[in-house]
């Protein structure tokens, strides 16, 4: 079986690395046998705090008490630890290498340069009325004003939400609606590929609809036309021009919020996760030192967008946190050609690079050429990260982009968590293409039997659950926190369910196979089948709908939608053309619906639920293990669908 192959630590990683084989297993060991002992003694050592905790741990995972607080009664501030205090040391140190879009423009900012811009924004906030437990939203492209914006927030306490630049104006307005955000920080347009996407506008018109919003902060960045609204809108340069530069951190509970990111599920809208202050930073610092063997003066470049959690924690705050110099990227990995990766990998020297999988399949269509272009001599080590990555997508990844000197870490995750959950330690773990392989310090991580909770012992697939937090663990869904009890606690009683099926190895690998539940993952973003089922029968011509996965080369998974028209309505291929703008306008362009097949009517159960697992099947054209068809009310269905299949 693939699983067998073995790629062992390489020596000279383990000779130097901050964890070892043998540090892991006495680390973890300890973690697991001592948590109270383990976190405190970390948390004097990653973090500075104003005030110590008088707990370090209180929780419980029952549904009916549920709650979560670590370092109960310390203060800190955020900012305090990503900034202040590297400026005696690292003052004149570069905190972010930005790249932009055109390979001919670049920035580098000093942790010095980063604290004078992050006090006068959060000053100039101030003078806004922005408080502290405030919202603010931000919808930025990545450009450095980003990082400056979620630091300014936090060095007040006021709480921002992310909005991923690529969603739409109406997901920008329901997110303004649901965390009742009274500011706004935007850009004129943002940059891609040499495209140029009119944030401003788009903010313009979700702004339409959010009556509480009274400030807007605009970033220029392409000098672009804008409308402007007197009294609400101010110019980002203006405003921090205006602003003193100094700024005192506001003192914070460990487990005030710190910010809110949106995120799908199986039901309903998107949710709005609440990270909190203490444990979170933590979590984010260790995990960034440890999985990716952070040296000190290293080049360490996530590839991923601010927008999603991956450049919370690895961009912003858990490099910042340990004083690091992060790559910030504005572009695409395909523009001005396929090389730019490895160019901007050689242009700043960057030893550890991190990306998503459904990058590297597409990068590898393009063949070995455009990466032998380049020298990448200075890599040392790969991350991968956002969906399974399959082993011919690892090898390509360790052989030609590593010179199978670099080892890859595949860290599983996701917004709830804060940080990574499972994850190969560069220093310590022997790696097998496609597998996460071992839980990262204090995470106890179990697979249960997904119709009955019965814990599997050994190898074995299930639903993989955890059984008790970690520091960097949501806290609540903002507003909501019945939802947060519902959505994680109550399907398998006394853990947190990740919605992930994983399977674990006779060596106690994990090997994540894949949401179980109604969340699509496309090109590494998290899609909820019900969101997009929603913006569907939007259409007047629409009178049902169902959307589920199917296996997609680049993509990982492609969007599958089943629609039942109207009666009466002809099924037309200009319709298919509305409805995928139709949802692409509602939720954005990463939800491109990529086959519609009509479906005069969808299988369902006598009681009325449709049976998406047969949906699933057709769609991935497997039609010979449907399974049990005797439930369905009408198991004719099944064969009209089947013959009308799109995925062949
Ligand atoms: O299904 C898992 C997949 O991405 C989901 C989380 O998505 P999101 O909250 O958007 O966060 C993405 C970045 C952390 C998970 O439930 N996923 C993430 N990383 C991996 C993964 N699946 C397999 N292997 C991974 N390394």
């Amino acid at each position: 079986m693939s699983e067998q192959k073995v790629y062992p630590v390489p020596a000279n990683i383990a000779a130097n690395a901050h964890v070892d084989a043998a540090t892991y297993e006495a680390m973890y060991r300890r973690s697991v046998d001592d948590p109270e002992g383990f976190w405190g003694e970390y948390a004097e050592q990653f973090v500075s705090w104003f005030k110590p905790w008088d707990s370090v741990l209180n929780y419980s995972y029952q549904a009916d008490d549920l709650h979560i607080e670590w370092f109960k009664g310390a203060t800190l501030n955020v900012t305090y630890n990503c900034l202040d205090r590297h400026l005696e040391t690292r003052g004149d140190q570069v905190a972010i290498i930005w790249e932009g879009d055109d390979p001919n423009e670049d920035r580098s900012i000093t942790y010095r340069a980063l604290h004078d811009e992050v006090c006068r924004l959060a000053n100039a906030l101030k003078a806004r009325g922005v408080e502290k437990g405030d919202r603010v939203c931000i919808y930025l492209p990545m450009v450095p004003e980003a990082a400056v914006a979620m630091l300014a927030c936090a060095r007040i306490g006021a709480v921002h939400s992310i909005v991923f630049g690529g969603f739409s104006s109406d997901s920008l307005r329901d997110r303004v609606l649901d965390s009742e955000c009274k500011v706004v920080i935007t850009s004129d347009e943002s940059v891609r590929g040499g495209r140029h996407i009119p944030l401003k506008r788009n903010a313009d018109t979700a702004l339409q609809e959010c009556p509480n919003v009274d400030t807007v902060v605009v970033v220029s960045r392409t000098g672009g036309a804008v409308e402007w609204v007197e009294g609400r809108d101010i110019w980002y340069h203006e405003a921090i021009a205006a602003a003193d530069a100094t700024c005192e951190p506001v003192e914070m509970d460990a487990e005030d919020p710190l910010f809110i990111l949106y995120t799908s599920g199986s039901t309903g809208k998107p949710k709005g996760v609440l990270h909190t202050t203490g444990g979170y930073l933590l979590y984010a610092a260790m995990t960034h030192k440890y999985t990716f063997d952070y040296q000190d003066g290293e080049v360490y470049w996530c590839t991923a967008d601010v927008g999603w959690v991956t450049g919370h924690t690895y961009i912003v705050y858990g490099p910042l946190a340990n004083g690091a110099t992060s790559l910030m990227f504005e572009g695409i990995p395909n523009y001005p050609d396929m090389s730019r990766f490895w160019q901007v990998v050689d242009k700043h020297q960057v030893n550890i690079f991190y990306t998503a999988p459904t990058a590297i399949r597409s990068l590898m269509r393009a063949g070995e050429e455009p990466v032998k272009q380049t020298s990448r001599k200075s890599l040392r080590i790969l991350g991968s990260v956002g969906e399974p990555i399959n082993p011919e997508a690892w090898e390509w990844y360790y052989h030609v982009v590593g010179e199978e000197r670099c080892p890859i870490v595949d860290t599983w995750w996701q917004t709830e968590t804060g940080g990574h959950l499972i994850t190969p330690l560069p220093g310590a773990t022997a790696l097998k293409p496609g597998s996460a392989t071992r839980p990262f310090f204090g995470v106890v991580p179990a697979l249960v039997d997904p119709a009955d909770g019965t814990p599997i012992e050994g190898a074995g697939e299930g639903a993989l659950v955890i059984t008790r937090p970690w520091p960097g663990q949501m806290r609540t869904v903002y507003g909501d926190h019945q939802r947060f009890i519902d959505t994680y606690f109550k399907q398998y009683p006394g853990y947190y369910f990740s919605g992930d099926g994983a399977r674990r190895d006779a060596d106690g690998d994990y090997w994540i196979t894949g949401r179980i539940d109604d969340v699509l993952n496309v090109s590494g973003h998290r899609l909820g089948t019900a969101e997009i089922e929603s913006a569907l029968v939007l259409h007047p011509h629409v009178a049902e709908a169902a959307v589920v996965g199917y296996p997609h080369d680049v993509k990982g998974q492609g969007i599958y939608a089943y629609v039942t028209p109207m009666a009466g309505v002809e099924p037309t291929d200009a319709l298919k053309k509305e409805l995928v703008s139709l949802v692409r306008g509602e939720i954005g362009p990463i939800a491109i619906v990529d086959l519609i097949q009509w479906s005069p009517s969808l299988p369902k159960t006598r009681s009325g639920k449709i049976m998406r697992r047969i949906l699933r099947k057709i769609a991935a054209n497997e039609i010979d293990s449907l399974g049990d068809t005797s439930t369905l009310a009408d198991p004719t269905v099944v064969n009209e669908l089947i013959d009308g299949r799109l995925n062949r």
